[in-house]
């Protein structure tokens, strides 16, 4: 194995999990001698981290393939650039990308970048072949071990992939593959490898992560598959760990057991992203979300009643298939009674392959845009009150790295939300309690009270 210093440059586009998957694949490239560099000027192997789930994120590897082309050139006189696409556009559209942008040397779906050293190799002997988008979603994580190297006090780890749901707008089945959890005996040994690297906090990812169905540990086989408020509950014990969260949560799969550990495990940050997508249930039935609207309030009252300092953010999608001015007035009235800490919004995007990109009726573009436009200004003010609301209050806050201004420390609330307090750097890592007195659209401002060892 050859140990001389490459540089790798990694591009990542979308979700956490795309953000995991790029760690992983550094893991992956250290021992071949790649050493991380923040700019494309001048590496040796540039890997772009795609997503397919919108149109304009699809479409932005493409520009950027354009940008790296001179790079690439430049490159040429001095041991040459590969060029990597990975990730969900990877998958949907691998054999077109080689075709479409010669630029790019091999192409590695989701399932497969365990094997990236092979595919380099296979690039470097002979162009054209180097593309793998098999799903052998066991394969890697058995292959990717528990060596990680992590920067911080946070990190993300994969417990679930693939999605069996098959909402009609959603990319996710076909890129992502048929839903499959990992084993908690292998979650639990990426854990603690992590918290004994320092990390404080865990979000657990799945597309589907409710639906997580793991292998019980080892001696506790009879117990059958573990869902997520087992796997929580576990993980709380783990020493080190302070704070979980996981995402992304379908409303069909919330169990009572999920919504009880809310309740007994008060490492689980009291902050949920349950993404509705929209209030009508017409368009709910179009969508295959296999629920009502109703459903998803009787879950969030459950939510409060057991939590009542929980936060609820979640997806929005306007203008899908069908959606008329009362649909959309629907969903208004949905957000305003939920009342959503954050929650991100987007006009419907047809995406090739997908039922909804063949459904007839679909909405023009200008009343797309105007459906958002109300939306995501019912969005900020809710987001707004919620930041103001934590005037007064003093919550715990992790603290991450040094603030802009000398002195200051930036860290994170329960809420996910930035805060900066003047604290001493020696609480960079810890958990300190902060009482808050400034908040605004995207961060808290506070004063420091003193240090705090429980998890929320
Ligand atoms: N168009 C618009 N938004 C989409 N999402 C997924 N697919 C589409 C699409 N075709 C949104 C959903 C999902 C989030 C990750 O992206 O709201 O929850
Ligand atoms: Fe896509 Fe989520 Fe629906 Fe699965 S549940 S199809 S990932 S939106």
């Amino acid at each position: 194995m050859s140990t001389t210093r490459k540089r790798l440059f990694i591009k990542t586009y979308g979700c956490q999990m795309n953000v995991y998957d790029s760690e992983r694949m550094k893991d992956v490239l250290t021992p071949l001698g790649y050493e991380s560099t923040d700019t494309p000027d001048g590496a040796d192997l540039v890997i772009l981290n795609t997503c397919h789930i919108r149109e304009k994120a699809a479409e932005k590897v493409y520009s950027e393939l354009g940008r790296l082309r001179p790079l690439k050139e430049d490159k040429a006189a001095s041991g040459g650039m590969t060029i990597a696409v990975a990730g969900c556009v990877a998958q949907a559209e691998g054999a077109e990308i080689m075709k479409r942008a010669p630029v790019v040397d091999l192409v590695v779906g989701p399932q497969t970048y365990h094997k990236l050293p092979e595919l380099i190799a296979k690039a470097h002997r002979a162009k054209g072949e180097a593309l793998d988008t098999e799903f052998e979603v066991e394969d890697k994580f058995d292959r990717l071990g528990n060596d990680r190297q992590v920067e911080g006090y946070s990190a993300f780890v994969t417990v679930q992939e693939g999605c069996d749901k098959f909402c009609t707008f959603c990319v996710v089945p076909y890129t992502r593959g048929a839903e499959w959890s990992r084993p908690v005996d292998q979650i639990v040994g990426e854990v603690r490898a992590l918290a004994a690297k320092g990390i404080r906090e865990v979000t657990l990812l799945g597309q589907n992560v409710n639906a997580f169905h793991g292998a019980a540990p080892s001696g506790r086989e009879a117990d059958g598959p573990w869902g997520l408020g087992q796997l929580v509950r576990h993980i709380a014990l783990i020493g080190g760990i302070e704070r979980i969260r996981f995402t992304t949560s379908h409303p069909r799969d919330m169990d009572e057991d999920l919504i009880q550990a809310f309740a007994d495990t008060p490492k689980l940050m009291p902050y949920f992203h349950l993404p509705v997508q929209s209030g009508s249930d017409k368009i709910l039935k179009a969508m295959n979300r296999q629920h009502e609207a109703a459903d998803y309030l009787t879950t969030i009252a459950r939510l409060r009643e057991v939590r009542p300092d929980i936060a609820i953010s979640g997806d929005m999608i306007v203008g899908f298939p069908g959606e008329t001015d009362a649909d959309f007035e629907a969903t208004m009235e949905l957000v305003r009674e939920v009342n959503y800490a954050s929650c991100f919004s987007f006009k419907y995007s047809k995406r090739p392959g997908t039922p909804g990109a063949a459904m007839f009726n679909q909405v023009d573009e200008a009343v797309k845009g105007e459906r958002l436009a109300a939306l995501q200004a019912l969005l900020d003010e809710q987001q707004i009150a919620f930041n103001t609301s934590m005037i007064g209050k003093t919550l715990p806050v992790l603290f991450e790295k040094p603030g802009r201004l000398e002195g200051q420390l930036h860290g994170r609330s329960p809420y996910l939300q930035s805060v900066h307090a003047h604290a001493p750097a020696e609480l960079i890592g810890q958990i300190a309690e902060v009482e808050i007195e400034g908040a605004s659209r995207n961060a808290l401002s506070g004063r420091l009270i003193g240090p705090k060892r429980s998890a929320a």
